[in-house]
């Protein structure tokens, strides 16, 4: 679909935002190996885990569709979130590296996306007057990073309050909670408090190595 000329190019102007990202950003990048921790593999982006992979396990098709909006907390490079997009009314994605939203801009940009938009923020700090069908919370409720500053409940309380009535809450576990399971349980206990599970299941996970399976559930916001 892209030339390979194309293609070079865009590499060349995301290896710039990877080396100012190197420079300048202080706090833990989660791909030092692959440079990217999410691939997009039309534009040979290889990434610490498969973004096509993901969206095939999470089966997501019943829940996506062009009536829908959509948040994508932690959305990183955005790769996940302009892919799905394809299947969306509209998709904002909220991440605090600067960097991060530079490569998802650049990427937009190159792909002609048009339902997509990024904004550089914490979540806590996120503000927005919309609410959404469907909010993504994938890796993403505690970040090694230290950069996560709500609570787990104060994180859910916001998702629930960002999501319409009969919202859906799109959950992958953050690494720890994947091996360990008493971790997740008081998680799990709140979230049962506030949504009902529609679908749970254990998904493969790339990275980091010693993760191999991370939780996944769908839910739907309790009225
Ligand atoms: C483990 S990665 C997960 C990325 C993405 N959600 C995914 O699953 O592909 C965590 C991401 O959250 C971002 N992040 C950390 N703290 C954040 C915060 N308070 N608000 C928004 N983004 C944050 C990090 O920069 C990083 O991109």
């Amino acid at each position: 679909m892209y030339s390979d000329n194309e293609l070079e190019t865009l590499s060349k102007k995301l290896n710039k935002h990877l080396e100012n990202q190197d420079k300048n950003w202080t706090s833990f990048i989660f791909s030092k190996n692959k440079k990217y921790y999410q691939s997009f593999l039309a534009l040979n982006i290889d990434g610490e885990r498969s973004t096509e992979n993901r969206i095939k396990q999470y089966k997501l098709n019943s829940y996506l569709s062009h009536e829908k909006t959509a948040l994508d907390i932690g959305c990183n490079s955005g790769f996940f979130s302009l892919i799905i997009s394809d299947n969306l009314k509209k998709i904002d994605g909220v991440e605090i590296n600067p960097f991060l939203i530079d490569m998802g801009n650049e990427v937009k940009q190159f792909i002609n996306n048009t339902n997509c938009s990024f904004f550089v923020t914490s979540f806590e700090e996120y503000f927005s007057d919309k609410k959404y069908d469907l909010i993504f919370s994938l890796a993403n409720d505690e970040t090694i990073d230290g950069n996560t500053k709500f609570t787990f409940e104060e994180y859910i309380e916001k998702i629930f309050h960002l999501l319409l009535r009969n919202g859906i809450l799109i959950f992958e576990s953050q690494a720890a909670d994947a091996y360990n399971k008493n971790k997740f349980k008081p998680k799990l206990e709140f979230l049962l408090e506030k949504f009902n599970i529609l679908e749970e299941r254990i998904v493969s996970s790339e990275y980091p190595i010693n993760v191999p399976n991370r939780i996944f559930m769908i839910l739907k916001k309790k009225t």
